[in-house]
């Protein structure tokens, strides 16, 4: 049975909180809302706990988890040999949407990290999240609360309609705020290495460290790699059901070639009896209006904070429409874009269309 309880998002009433609470300490899961998606919660010290979230999520055991925290001394007693730019970054972007990843102290144990050397740890800005954490007394490891491979939950019923009658209790917080998963930085090489785009930009991270952030081709969502070490390296992610198709391009000051080719798509795909979804922008879906097929926009272009949040909700939505395929528009990379088009280039899993 799993029970599901509302509280008010900014101002958490302890009472209700106090519920999850004792779930925690008894070893169950709680999904709890954060500021990027909703998260899987158990105990990061009890093993049993933590195996169930593998287990409920059907989540590969070499996949590792991040463990939220809620002050700073946490973060010492769960890492060690931090180097000086660990503080330097979270200083200022803690509490946030940023995971550090650094060397694990022995407190940590290998069910949470796939028995990694490193842990990746991050302080959730989310009032009922860090609240849960520090009435629980315990650091709360927590993947996203959706099933493996679907997109990450950002509104209840997305968490719902994955974990309804798996797990212990659901914090109903109302719609998460990023819409996406943390910026993760592995902050154990030299330079730091961005291991997944988020809603801090690697330009950020720059700025404040003052040094060039290395960025891998899969943090970009252009490359498998052979170690699950961030979501959707290894395993396709954040995938509707439907297939999908992402048309890029070069330059995005001129959108005319991208809603051709989009066009195109849709024409051929029609013919051959598919049902067809478009995922477009504000700047473009006028352009699509003689199309009988289903259109759902992310948002304008000009605010990339928007096209994020929305992202993983219309991929929900295709599915639940029965779409078998979708045609979606690329973003440019720069800033939140480079987080957008790696959800995308995932979802897509590789099938794109790059037009010069
Ligand atoms: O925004 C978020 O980060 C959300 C909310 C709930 O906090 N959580 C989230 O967790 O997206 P998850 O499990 O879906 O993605 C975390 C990823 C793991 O898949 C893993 O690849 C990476 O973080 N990770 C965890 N520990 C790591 C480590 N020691 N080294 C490298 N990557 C690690
Ligand atoms: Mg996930």
């Amino acid at each position: 049975m799993t029970k599901v309880i509302k509280v008010n998002p900014l101002y958490p009433e302890l009472d209700t909180l106090k519920v999850a609470v004792n779930v925690i300490a008894q070893g169950g899961l709680v999904a709890f809302p954060t500021e990027t998606v909703y998260g899987l919660g158990a105990d990061c010290f009890n093993k049993k706990a933590v195996l169930k979230i593998f287990k409920v999520k059907g989540r590969p055991p070499d996949n590792p988890l991040i463990i939220h925290i809620c002050n700073i001394k946490q973060f010492e007693d769960l890492s060690k040999d931090v180097p000086e730019e660990a503080f330097t970054i979270i200083k200022k972007l803690w509490p946030g949407p940023l995971t550090v990843v650094v060397k694990k102290s022995s407190l940590v144990i290998d069910e949470v990290t796939a028995s990694l050397p490193t842990v990746a740890i991050r302080m959730p800005a989310h009032p009922v999240a860090l609240k849960l954490i520090e009435l629980s007394k315990t650091p709360i490891a927590a993947p996203s609360a959706n099933l493996a491979g679907r997109p990450s939950p950002t509104t209840i019923n997305h968490v719902i309609s994955d974990l309804m009658g798996l797990i212990d209790l659901i914090i109903d917080g109302g719609d998460t705020l990023f819409g996406v998963e943390s910026t993760i930085i592995d902050l154990t090489t030299k330079p730091p290495t961005l291991l997944r785009p988020g809603p801090i930009t690697v330009e950020d991270i720059e700025r404040i460290l003052g040094i060039k952030v290395k960025i891998p081709k899969y943090a970009k969502g252009l490359h498998e790699a052979s170690v699950a070490l961030a979501p959707g390296m290894k395993y396709r992610h954040y995938a509707p059901k439907a297939r999908m198709i992402l048309i890029e391009l070069n330059n995005y000051e001129n959108l005319n070639p991208l809603i051709n080719k989009v066009r195109e798509e849709v024409l051929q795909n029609l013919d051959k009896g598919v049902k067809v979804g478009i995922l477009c922008s504000n700047e473009t879906i006028k352009f699509y209006k003689d199309l009988n097929v289903i259109k759902i926009s992310l948002g304008s272009r000009k605010n990339k904070y928007e096209i994020a949040r929305n992202l993983f909700k219309a991929l929900r939505k295709f599915d639940e429409l029965n779409v078998d395929l979708i045609i979606a528009e690329g973003y440019e990379e720069k800033g939140l874009g480079l987080t957008i088009m790696n959800r995308l280039r995932k979802a897509a899993g590789f099938n794109i269309v790059k037009l010069s």
